[in-house]
């Protein structure tokens, strides 16, 4: 749980509201968050799916595990409570971005279900849409794939606390989408999320 530290504060509305904003924008705010193993594709696959968005003029942004963590969350490690702490911030962030009315694509591993969870409340307390995408990967596939080389490092001990060796991945029970990314091709992952976001109207 997170400590309230900021008191004495209260929440100053505007003159534009996030129905003006979607209006605009012809389209509405909503985020989809990929959740999966180090190297199941998250990534991968919402660099495509911007593209894709892109191409039919909507509006996206991608939020990336190794580029927030890189900026925003630099100060933040691989503990659990960093992890929560990570994934907490993350939620915020997207929230904003649907309040702008964006797209918005959150690839993080977030291991933890609780910490999902939370996200998921958070968007809904607001009116907000969250949409689980769980990128289902075997970890032999990741692990072959290993992107970064990061398992390798992991299994010799050099990176402790490494997702799916030395820590838990909790995998979802409900996502909305469940991709499983070591059978589909990109293309098709892609086109499911596509016809996900256009058959409940995010995209028209
Ligand atoms: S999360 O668990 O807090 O959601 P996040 O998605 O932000 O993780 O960052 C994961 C990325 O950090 C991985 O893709 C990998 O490049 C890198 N990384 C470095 N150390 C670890 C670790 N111990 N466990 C998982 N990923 C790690």
């Amino acid at each position: 749980m997170v400590q309230d530290k900021s008191t004495n504060v209260t929440w100053h509305d505007g003159l534009v509201s996030c129905d003006e904003r979607a209006s605009l924008l012809e389209q509405k705010g909503v985020t989809l968050w990929f959740t999966g193993l180090s190297g199941s594709g998250k990534s991968t696959i919402a660099v495509a799916l911007e593209r894709r968005l892109m191409d039919q003029g909507k509006l996206s942004y991608r939020l990336d595990g190794d580029n927030i963590r890189l900026g925003i969350n630099k100060n933040l490690g691989f503990s659990a409570d960093d992890r929560t702490e990570n994934i907490r911030r993350i939620g915020e962030i997207s929230k904003l971005f649907c309040d702008v009315g964006i797209l918005t694509l959150a690839s993080f591993i977030s291991p933890y279900r609780d910490d999902r969870d939370h996200v998921r409340q958070l968007h809904e307390a607001s009116d907000f849409s969250f949409v689980e995408i769980f990128v289902d990967c075997a970890l032999s596939s990741a692990e072959e794939r290993d992107p970064k080389g990061l398992y390798k490092k992991a299994r010799a001990g050099e990176i402790k606390n490494f997702t799916g060796i030395d820590d838990p991945y909790e995998v979802p029970n409900n996502p909305e989408i469940h991709l499983r990314s070591d059978v589909l091709s990109l293309d098709q992952e892609v086109d499911a999320i596509m016809a996900f976001l256009q058959h409940n109207k995010f995209v028209v």
